[in-house]
Order: structure tokens, then C-alpha cells, then sequence
């Protein structure tokens, strides 16, 4: 992001000092008018406020309502520097095999592109043309997918199941799996079902199976890893017979989280899980996902399964979500999925073409700020996390939080109409209300959706966000509602 200091370059710039000496004028006697307290300092930086940050950003800035336009007004012209490149006439090129998805909020064409490709799967020697490392592979089996080994190979952009990749491709969508499909009886003598074909994997699963049988927990499988039961069934249909559903993955890898996981969850069967350390991240509510975290805890969530089968009362609330809904941070989560990930890889390519151009210097000169009586107003960028396009957003000096933010968010987008990128994606009985919205996370764009979903708050510290406001000019920030 750029982190042009925009009182430098205007007071280093003889047009701005022009463009601005008037205005200033024009608010001094305003203010002595009005009774203001003010110091007006040698370098003619200026400030009213006590608080120190405030008086960092003090400093020659444009004054509104002299011209009978206000300072949003203003801002809404001063900012609005043309990019040189319109995705509409010029989509983003990536060479690579077309894939199949419906539209994209960005220009963008997969094809056979030689030389003025923007990006290309695999590595690319090509000035200008990055390359893409696309894998649905655990890294433990494939290490080139780890992120900082795909980096020094070389690649410039990553799109694997972790969170942290630029361009996360995950197993989970509300297409693929029909999360709220209804809970049936649980007819099944077993406590559990396991569909495990491979007994190779280079994880603790073969032996945390073994450990399961010896402690008494019947376990129908039906997969060719210790088989006992005829795998020409419909998982799915066969997991919702069942209490439990031994969700193994073959390496336990943070965000690598498979199919055997999402299947459960539609099957409405509690899933026990060896694999991801994470995988309360992708639980659909607290308590709903027993997690098998090394052999030390296969004795324990025994314990919890013969608990939860004799106490149905207990068990029903462990698919609670089944009935109300899950939580947001699950929705947020399997949100992202709204929009398919080549899509999401030309967003995240276009991003990156405008950042570029943002160097320039039409860019670094645009205000971003304007004072209007006592106070200074910010202009910064809002988008829908999976839309390419911003929409303005003005904040107040004598309020800026990451409140206000969110509250300034939520009147824009509504007095837009904005219809959610998932509205027509998740399952019906989760859309909420039409005509609310509720911001679940807000983000500097060009953050991972690690970050984004479960690391990052500007919540705990409201100096972090001024400071991020005050230092990043016109500032960009994504939005997740659910
Ligand atoms: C790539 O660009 C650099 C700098 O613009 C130039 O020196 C180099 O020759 C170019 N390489 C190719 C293969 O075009
Ligand atoms: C069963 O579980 C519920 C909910 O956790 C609990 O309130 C209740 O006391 C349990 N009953 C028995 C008999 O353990
Ligand atoms: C489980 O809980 C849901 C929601 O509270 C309820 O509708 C359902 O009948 C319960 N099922 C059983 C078997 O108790
Ligand atoms: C700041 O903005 C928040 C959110 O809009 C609002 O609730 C609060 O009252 C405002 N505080 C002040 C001091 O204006
Ligand atoms: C941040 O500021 C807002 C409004 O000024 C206030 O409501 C909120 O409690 C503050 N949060 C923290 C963590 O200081």
C-alpha cells in the first residue's frame, strides 16, 4: 500500500501551496471569528487538537465550505485520479486453461496468451508476466507448495488451501456441499463411520484408528483401510446414519481441510477429526468438531463420544447449528467461496496492476483529507471482500474508530441497495434479512484471509486504526458482511 506522507509532498509542491493558501485564509478568520483556539506555527502547520496524533496530521490541508462545496464533495473530485488502464476494455490476460465460472466483477480472460499475458500458471520468465503456483495439495506430500518454498522458486502469486496464500483455493463452497441439508435419525448400531482408503498416510491416523477400536468405540469402515463393511454406498447418505464421522485427513496441515470434513457436516454427523490444527476455524459453532489434536487425545474425545452417545440432550446441542444456523465466522469463512477462485485471482491481479499504478505521482499528490471547521475529514476506499470496484467512505477526525468506520460502511452500502456477494449462494435458511447488513470484519485490502478471519482486529486499539487512517492516504480497506 502506499504510505506517502501527502503533507510532504504537498508542502514541497509549489501548485498545492497555491491551490491551498486561499482556503486557509478563509478558515483563519472563520475560526478567529468563531473563537477557536488555535496556534499557528512558524512552518504554517496548524492544530487545534490535543491529541498527539492529531497534531502529527495537522498541517497544510484543504479548507472546505469557502466555495459552497462540501469538503465529501471536494475529496469525491480532488481524489478521482483516472487509472490509466480500464479493465473493461483491457481485461486482465492470464494464460492458463479457461475455467468455468459465471462472471467476475473485474475484466479478465483465460486464454493462449504468448507475451502480454498479465499472469501465467507455472514459472514465467516473461517481464511483466507473473507466475501462478494453482494446487489443491497438501504441502507435506507436495513441499513446493509450502508458501515461502513457492516464493524462492520464484512464484508471484500463490493459490493453495492455506489461508495465507494469496489466492486461497479451498475444498469448502455452499455450492459443492448442501451444509444444511436436515439431521436424520441415527439408526446405526456403530458409534461411528470411516471411509479411509489409503492406510498410508505420513500423519498419526492409521494409529489413532487403532486406538479407537481397542477403547471399545464401534466404528463401521468402509473404506479399503481396515474394512469391515461394503464401501459401495453414498458416503454422504450413509454418514447421517451415524452419530460420528471419523474425518482423517492423510497430513495434519494448517487450513488443509478435505472433503471427509465437509461431508460430515452436511451429513449432520459430529465429525472427529485428525488433520488441521485449526480445524476449530472451520467448525460451524463452538463444540461441534471433536478434534483428535495427537494420540494424547485420542483417550478424551473418547471419553466425549461415549458421553455424547448415552446423553442425547448433550448430543443434540453439538449439531445445534444444524437447526439455527451457524456461526458467522463460519459463514465468513465458506463466504469466501462465494466467488470462485479464478475470479478472485483476477481481483487480486487487477489489485495489484492499480497498487502498482498508485505510485505514480497523480496519486501521491491526491488530498485524501479536507478540514471543514474544527474538524478533518478522510477519504478513504470501501469494497465488498470478492468485488473488485470501491465505493467512498468520508471519516471525522473527532471520530475516527473503527466504529465510525463501520457505521459509515453500513449507510453507504445500504443506501446503495448492495446486494451481498453471497446472497444467491448460501443456503437459503441462512441469508438473513434482505435488506440487512451486518459487517463482520474490515480489512486493509491486500491482507490474507488468515489475517483477515482470525488474526487481525484494529478492535483492540483505536490508535492502530487512526494511525493506519493518518499514514495510508486514501486507504483501502476490504469489507466481509454476513
Ligand atoms: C526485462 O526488463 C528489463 C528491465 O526493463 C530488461 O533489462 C530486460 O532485458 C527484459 N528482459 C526481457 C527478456 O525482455
Ligand atoms: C445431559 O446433557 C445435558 C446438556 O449438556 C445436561 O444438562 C444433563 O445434565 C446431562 N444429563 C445427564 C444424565 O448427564
Ligand atoms: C434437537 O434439537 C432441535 C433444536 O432444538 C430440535 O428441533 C430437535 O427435535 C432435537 N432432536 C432431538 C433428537 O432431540
Ligand atoms: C462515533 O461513531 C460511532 C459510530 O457511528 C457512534 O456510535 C458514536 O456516537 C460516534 N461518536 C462521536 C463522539 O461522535
Ligand atoms: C474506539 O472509539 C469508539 C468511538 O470513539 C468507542 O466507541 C470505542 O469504545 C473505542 N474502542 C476502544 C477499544 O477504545
Amino acid at each position: 500500500m502506499d504510505s506517502v506522507n501527502p503533507n510532504l509532498h504537498n508542502s514541497d509542491n509549489p501548485k498545492m501551496k497555491f491551490t491551498n493558501y486561499l482556503p486557509l485564509l478563509l478558515t483563519l478568520l472563520c475560526l478567529a471569528e468563531i473563537g477557536f483556539l488555535f496556534r499557528l506555527e512558524s512552518n504554517h502547520n496548524y492544530s487545534f487538537f490535543t491529541d498527539p496524533i492529531d497534531q502529527k496530521i495537522s498541517g497544510l490541508v484543504h479548507n472546505c465550505g469557502g466555495a459552497g462545496e462540501s469538503c465529501e464533495e471536494w475529496l469525491e473530485r480532488e481524489d478521482n485520479v483516472a487509472y490509466s488502464r480500464d479493465f473493461v476494455k483491457q481485461p486482465v490476460l492470464i494464460a492458463g486453461r479457461e475455467e468455468d465460472w459465471k462472471s467476475c466483477s473485474v475484466g479478465c480472460k483465460f486464454g493462449v496468451y504468448k507475451k502480454n499475458a498479465d499472469a501465467a500458471f507455472g514459472l514465467h520468465k516473461e517481464n511483466g508476466t507473473a507466475g501462478i503456483l494453482r494446487s489443491m495439495e497438501s504441502a507435506h506430500y507436495f513441499p513446493k507448495n509450502e508458501i515461502s518454498v513457492a516464493r524462492r522458486a520464484g512464484y508471484d502469486i500463490i493459490m493453495t488451501t492455506s489461508l495465507s496464500s494469496d489466492v486461497p483455493v479451498g475444498y469448502f463452497s455452499w455450492a459443492e456441499y448442501d451444509i444444511m441439508a436436515p439431521v436424520v435419525p441415527k439408526t446405526e448400531k456403530a458409534l461411528a463411520a470411516a471411509f479411509i482408503s489409503n492406510c498410508a498416510a505420513r500423519n498419526f491416523r492409521l494409529q489413532a484408528l487403532k486406538m479407537l477400536e481397542n477403547s471399545n468405540v464401534k466404528i463401521d469402515s468402509y473404506g479399503r483401510c481396515h474394512g469391515n463393511r461394503n464401501g459401495k454406498v453414498d458416503k454422504v447418505e450413509t454418514l447421517k446414519r451415524y452419530k460420528f464421522g471419523l474425518a482423517f485427513e492423510n497430513a495434519n496441515e494448517e487450513d488443509y481441510v478435505t472433503e471427509k470434513f465437509f461431508q460430515s457436516l452436511v451429513a449432520g454427523t459430529v465429525p472427529v477429526v485428525v488433520g488441521a490444527p485449526n480445524i476449530q476455524d472451520f467448525a460451524p459453532s463452538p463444540s461441534s468438531v471433536l478434534h483428535i489434536k495427537e494420540l494424547a487425545s485420542v483417550e478424551p474425545v473418547v471419553k466425549m463420544m461415549k458421553h455424547l452417545a448415552e446423553n442425547l440432550t448433550a448430543y443434540n446441542e453439538s449439531l445445534r447449528w444444524k437447526y439455527d444456523g451457524p456461526s458467522d465466522s463460519f459463514k465468513a469463512l465458506v463466504d469466501l467461496a462465494a466467488v470462485h477462485s479464478s475470479c478472485r485471482l483476477c481481483i487480486f491481479i487487477a489489485t495489484r496492476i492499480y497498487e502498482k499504478e498508485e505510485k505514480r505521482p497523480e496519486f501521491s499528490k491526491r488530498p485524501c483529507k479536507c478540514r471543514t471547521g474544527s474538524e478533518i475529514v478522510y477519504h478513504v476506499y470501501v469494497r465488498e471482500r470478492g468485488r473488485f470496484d470501491m465505493e467512498s467512505i468520508f471519516l471525522r477526525s473527532g471520530n475516527l474508530s473503527i466504529e465510525a468506520l463501520e457505521s459509515a460502511v453500513l449507510s453507504k452500502f445500504k443506501s446503495r441497495k448492495h446486494e451481498t456477494i453471497w446472497r444467491t449462494e448460501r443456503p437459503e435458511s441462512i441469508r438473513g434479512d434482505e435488506k440487512e447488513l451486518k459487517v463482520y470484519r474490515i480489512y486493509p485490502v491486500g491482507m490474507t484471509q488468515r489475517q483477515a478471519l482470525y488474526k487481525f482486529s484494529f478492535k483492540a486499539n483505536n490508535n492502530s486504526f487512526k494511525s493506519h487512517i493518518i499514514s495510508n492516504p486514501c486507504a483501502k480497506f476490504e469489507v466481509i458482511f454476513v
